[in-house]
C-alpha cells in the first residue's frame, strides 16, 4: 500500500468509525454488530502501526488509554464553572421566579427545564473542532487536567461536527461548499460525566467479585474514576457524557437561547438531555418539574433534580450571578425516598479478602418497593463521620436501584441509651488483629483481617469457588459451606474433591440423595474450563474478566504459573496492580500446595480459550525449537511467551523450523538447526524480536 492509499483509508476509517461511535455512544442506535465494529477498528489500528505519521490526537485509537499521570495538571477555565442555588422547596422555586422577573421588569420569561443529572460536571474545549482540553470543575476557576479519562468516554467526540454532521452535510451539499455547520474556533461545552444504573451494577459487581470495595453509588463511581491517574483503568469504566451548557465560545452561528443550544449540540455530535421542557409560564414550569419527576425512574441515569433554567442568554446577562451561582437558574431537588427505623445492631461482615464491613441490623422496614432489615454502612470513617450509634433511629435511604443506605441519625430522637459503636481491632471471626489498608485514588480505608484460615475468609473463598460464575457448583450454598467448614471436612478448595458420600451424607440436614447430588457436581465441575478455575482462585483484582484475559493468553494453568511480573503486564488488560496480585499470589508456597492438590484431584488446567494457531502475534505461525539453558529464564516460561505471542515450540528440528533458541550447552539440534540452514538465536535476540515486534 502507497502513502497516499493509507492516507485515503486512514480517513474514510476514522469516518465510519466516528459514525459508529456516534450512532452507538450517542444516539444509542448501533448500526452495525460489535464485531463489524472490530473489524474496522483492528484494520485502523494495523493501519497507523504501518504508518505511524498518520496518528493524529482525534483518531478513534487515540481513546484508550496512555500511560499513568503521576498527578492532574491544572487548567484554569476561560468563564468560570458556576455551581447552582439548590432548593427542596416548590414555594422557593415560586420565590425564584419571582426575584428574576423583578430583576428583568416587563421581560416575557421562558423557562428550560432538564433533568439535574447526578454526575460530575466536566468542561471539554475543541479548538478548531478538536477536543483538545477536558477539566473537571475544581474550584470553579482552576480544576483538574483529566483530558485522558475524558478521551475514554465514547460519547466525548473527539472533533466536531462529528462525523454524523459530516456525513449529513455530504449528503446536503452535494455543490461540494461543505459544511453549513462549521465549528467554532474555540468551544467549551459544559455537562455531566455519569455512569447509567446498569454500568453502575456492573461496575460494582465485578469490584465486589474481584475482592475490592464496591462504590455507594454511581456519582462516586463515576467522581471515582475520573480521579484515577491511569486512564487504561478508566477506560473500564461505563462512563458516558451529557452536555447542557457551554463556557467560551468564539466562532459564528453560536445560539441565542437554551433551548436552540441543545439541538446545536445536538446537531455538533454532542449528546443533550434525554428530554427537555421548553416553558413559558410559570405553571408550565411546574408540571415540566412534576412531569420530569414521572419520567425520572425510566431515565437510565439517576437524577437528583430538575434544573430550571432562563431560555435567553440575553436576559441571563442581565440576571447576572452571585459569588457562588447565576440567578438565572435554580435547582430543584426531588426528595429521595427515606424512611426511619431503629439501628438494632452493627455487625461486622469478613469477606474472603478479609475486608471487614459494618452492616446496620435494621428494624424491619418498607421503603422503595422492598423491606429493608439491613444496610451497609460501607467503612469506619462512614460510621464516625455520621456519627451512627447503636440503638439511634437513623433514617436510611434508597434511591433508584442503589443499595439501601443509612444517611443520618435522628438525634432529636436520642435517649442516651444508645452505644457508641467500637469497630473491631480484631477479626470477628479468628480475632486476629486486622490491618489498615489505604485504597489508591479512593476515600476510606479497609480494615482486613490477614488471617488465611479464618474461618469466615475460608468460607468466603469456598463460595467464591462453587458460585455460577466461577466452577459453577450447584448446591454449595452459605449453608452447606458452613457445616462442610465447621466440621472440618473442608479446609480449602481442593478438600472438596476429597468429600465422600458418607461424610456429606452425615451432615445435618443432609439426605444421601443431595449429597450424591452435590457430589455429582463437584466430579463435574473437574471439567470446567480453565478462565473458571483462575477466577474461582479468588486472586485479589481478578474478576472474570481479567481470568478471561488471562486464559484467552496462556495455554495452562502452569503457563500462567510461571510468568513474570514483566510477562504479566504485557497482556491486554492487565495492569501492574493486577500483574503483581497474580504474581504474588503464584508465588506463594500455599498456592503452589493447593494447585498441586488441585492437580492431583484432577482438575482441568487447559484453557479453551486460548487460540495459537489464530493469535495474532509477532510469532504468528512461527516455530521455535529450545536447546541448551538460557540465562534469564525457564524452558517454560521461554515457550509461554513464544505461546502467548502467536508461535508455538517444536521438539525437533525441521525444515519447518523458523528459529532454534539456543542457552548454553545445546545438544544436536544446534548442529542440526546449522546443517538446514535454520537461523539460531540467542536469548538476547529472542528478547529483542519478541519486545520489537510487539509494541
Ligand atoms: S447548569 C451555571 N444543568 O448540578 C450553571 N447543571 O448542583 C451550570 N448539573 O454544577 C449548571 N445537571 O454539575 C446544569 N442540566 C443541568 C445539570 C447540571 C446536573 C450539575 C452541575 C452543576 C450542579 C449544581
Amino acid at each position: 500500500m502507497t502513502r497516499e492509499q493509507a492516507m485515503a483509508r486512514h480517513a474514510e476509517l476514522a469516518e465510519q468509525i466516528r459514525a459508529h461511535d456516534y450512532a452507538y455512544y450517542v444516539l444509542a442506535r448501533p448500526v452495525i454488530s460489535d464485531q463489524e465494529y472490530d473489524r474496522l477498528y483492528r484494520e485502523l489500528v494495523d493501519l497507523e502501526r504501518a504508518f505511524p505519521e498518520l496518528v493524529t490526537p482525534d483518531s478513534p485509537t487515540q481513546r484508550v488509554g496512555g500511560a499513568p499521570l503521576p498527578e492532574f495538571g491544572q487548567v484554569r477555565h476561560a468563564v468560570p464553572m458556576m455551581s447552582l442555588d439548590n432548593t427542596y422547596s416548590t414555594g422557593e422555586v415560586r420565590e425564584f421566579v419571582g426575584r428574576v422577573q423583578k430583576l428583568l421588569p416587563g421581560a416575557k420569561l421562558e423557562w428550560v427545564v432538564e433533568p439535574k443529572v447526578d454526575g460530575v460536571a466536566v468542561s471539554l474545549r475543541y479548538e478548531n473542532g478538536v477536543f483538545t482540553v477536558g477539566a473537571t470543575r475544581g474550584d470553579g476557576a482552576v480544576g483538574d487536567d483529566i483530558t485522558a479519562n475524558l478521551k475514554t468516554i465514547r460519547s466525548v467526540p473527539l472533533r466536531i461536527p462529528s462525523a454524523h454532521a459530516g456525513a449529513r452535510t455530504t449528503g446536503a451539499a452535494p455543490d461540494g461548499s461543505g459544511s453549513k455547520l462549521q465549528p467554532p474556533r474555540v468551544l467549551e461545552v459544559r455537562g455531566e460525566v455519569y455512569l447509567t444504573r446498569r454500568g453502575f451494577e456492573k461496575l460494582n459487581a465485578e469490584r465486589i467479585e474481584a475482592g475490592e470495595e464496591p462504590f455507594a453509588n454511581p456519582r462516586n463511581a463515576a467522581a471515582g474514576s475520573l480521579k484515577q491517574l491511569d486512564p487504561r483503568i478508566v477506560a473500564k469504566r461505563p462512563l458516558e457524557v451529557v452536555l447542557y451548557g457551554i463556557g467560551q465560545a468564539d466562532g459564528e452561528g453560536i445560539p441565542a437561547t437554551q433551548a436552540e443550544l441543545l439541538s446545536w449540540l445536538k446537531e455538533l455530535g454532542f449528546k443533550t438531555p434525554e428530554k427537555h421542557w421548553l416553558c413559558r409560564t410559570t405553571d408550565e414550569l411546574f408540571e415540566a418539574i412534576a412531569a420530569l419527576d414521572k419520567l425520572r425512574p425510566e431515565l437510565p441515569y439517576e437524577t437528583d433534580g430538575a434544573v430550571a433554567k432562563l431560555n435567553s442568554f440575553a436576559l441571563r446577562e442581565r440576571c447576572g450571578a452571585t459569588a457562588k451561582a447565576p440567578r438565572w437558574a435554580i435547582a430543584y431537588k426531588y426528595p429521595a425516598e427515606q424512611a426511619q427505623t431503629r439501628l438494632r445492631a452493627i455487625t461486622v461482615q469478613v469477606g474472603r479478602t478479609g475486608a471487614l464491613t459494618p452492616v446496620a441490623e435494621l428494624e424491619p422496614v418498607f421503603l422503595a418497593g422492598s423491606t429493608i432489615s439491613r444496610a451497609t454502612l460501607h467503612n469506619e470513617e462512614e460510621l464516625r463521620r455520621k456519627d451512627i450509634r447503636v440503638g439511634d433511629i437513623v433514617i436510611i435511604e434508597k434511591a433508584g436501584e442503589v443499595i439501601p443506605a443509612v444517611v443520618g441519625v435522628v438525634k432529636e430522637k436520642r435517649t442516651g441509651a444508645e452505644k457508641r459503636f467500637v469497630f473491631p481491632r480484631h477479626c470477628p471471626e479468628c480475632g486476629t488483629a486486622v490491618s489498615r489498608e489505604s485504597i489508591a485514588g479512593e476515600t476510606g480505608v479497609i480494615w482486613r483481617c490477614t488471617n488465611r484460615d479464618c474461618p469466615a475468609r475460608i468460607r468466603g473463598r469456598i463460595e467464591h469457588w462453587c458460585s455460577r460464575g466461577a466452577m459453577d457448583i450447584e448446591g454449595a450454598g452459605e449453608v452447606l459451606v458452613a457445616q462442610l467448614v465447621k466440621s472440618g471436612l473442608a479446609h480449602d478448595v481442593a478438600d472438596l474433591y476429597r468429600l465422600e458420600l458418607g461424610q456429606v451424607a452425615a451432615l445435618e440436614r443432609m439426605g444421601e440423595k443431595s449429597a450424591r447430588n452435590f457430589l455429582d457436581n463437584v466430579e463435574a465441575s473437574k471439567q470446567r474450563d480453565l478462565w473458571r478455575l483462575i477466577f474461582g482462585l479468588g486472586i485479589l483484582h481478578v474478576g472474570a474478566g481479567v481470568a478471561k484475559s488471562l486464559a484467552r493468553h496462556y495455554a495452562t494453568l502452569d503457563q500462567l504459573a510461571a510468568a513474570s511480573r514483566d510477562e504479566l503486564t504485557q497482556i491486554e488488560d492487565i495492569g501492574p496492580v493486577i500483574a503483581e496480585s497474580v504474581y504474588a499470589w503464584f508465588n506463594d508456597p500455599a498456592n503452589q500446595r493447593l494447585i498441586e492438590r488441585l492437580r492431583s484431584a484432577g482438575l482441568n488446567f487447559k484453557s479453551s480459550l486460548h487460540r495459537p494457531a489464530d493469535a495474532k502475534g509477532p510469532f504468528a505461525g512461527k516455530t521455535f525449537v529450545l536447546t541448551g539453558t538460557l540465562p534469564g529464564m525457564t524452558r517454560e516460561q521461554a515457550t509461554a511467551k513464544i505461546e502467548s505471542l502467536g508461535g508455538r515450540v517444536s521438539s525437533s528440528v525441521s525444515s519447518k523450523t523458523d528459529y532454534v533458541l539456543a542457552g548454553s550447552d545445546p545438544g544436536s539440534k544446534l548442529d542440526k538447526a546449522k546443517s538446514l540452514g535454520v537461523r539460531v538465536i540467542d536469548e538476547a535476540e529472542f528478547l529483542r524480536l519478541a519486545g520489537e515486534a510487539k509494541l
